[in-house]
């Protein structure tokens, strides 16, 4: 089965590893899945070993990149293991609410149809490395306006942000 290649890292149940150096991956919208993965393999998104792994040699088309976001789009999600502290959470909730909610929608739970990433549950600091990625123009395929976006938030807010949506659950 072709998930085997990728339970490897991300696990059998799709959940990624609680320090965020795997994301979750189950139940993300399968949108959103074939679009990661058509990317890495087009290097819009940067990390060595998805691109490895996307690659032609491990992925012969479409139609693998297709069954695999069916499979993995049905996982179901769990929410991440490292929760943090209570902190800041409160103060991600708001920034969360004012920005981020009418596209990734109001628990994060994402949109298939117009290809909005669950953020929900996911592992903080993946989430953290990732809208620094875009901050710092190092995941070509955010769009500009997301990463103005990001850009604008005060520093202390991503941190804030990323331990709000890790403690949604699905
Ligand atoms: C060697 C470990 C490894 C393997 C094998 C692997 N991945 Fe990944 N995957 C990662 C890492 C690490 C990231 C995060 C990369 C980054 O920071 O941009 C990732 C990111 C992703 C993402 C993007 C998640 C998001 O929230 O945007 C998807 C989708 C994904 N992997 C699917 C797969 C699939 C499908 C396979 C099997 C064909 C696979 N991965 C195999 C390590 C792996
Ligand atoms: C206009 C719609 C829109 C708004 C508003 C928006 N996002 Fe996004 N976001 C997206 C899309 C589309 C992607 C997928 C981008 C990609 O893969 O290049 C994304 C990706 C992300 C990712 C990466 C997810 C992953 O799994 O790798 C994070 C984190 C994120 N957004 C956080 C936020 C936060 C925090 C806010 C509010 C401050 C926000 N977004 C506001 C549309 C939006």
């Amino acid at each position: 089965m072709l998930f085997e290649t990728c339970a490897a890292c991300h696990g059998g149940s799709g959940v990624g590893v609680p320090d965020g150096s795997v994301p979750a991956i189950a139940g993300q919208h399968f949108r959103v899945i074939v679009r990661e993965l058509v990317d890495f393999s087009n290097k819009e998104r940067w990390d060595p070993r998805m691109q490895h792994f996307s690659d032609e040699r491990h992925l012969s088309g479409a139609q693998d990149i297709a069954d695999l976001a069916a499979y993995i789009s049905r996982l179901p999600p769990a929410r991440s293991a490292d929760q943090g502290n209570d902190e800041h959470v409160q103060r991600g909730a708001e920034v969360y609410a004012r920005l981020c909610t009418r596209c990734h929608g109001p628990r994060a739970e994402g949109d298939n149809r117009r290809g909005f990433p669950r953020l929900a549950g996911q592992h903080r600091e993946y989430l953290l490395s990732q809208m620094q990625y875009a901050v710092q123009d190092q995941r070509p395929n955010f769009s500009p306006q997301h990463v103005h976006l990001l850009q604008r938030l005060q520093a202390e807010d991503l941190p804030d942000l990323a331990q709000y949506l890790a403690r949604l659950g699905p």
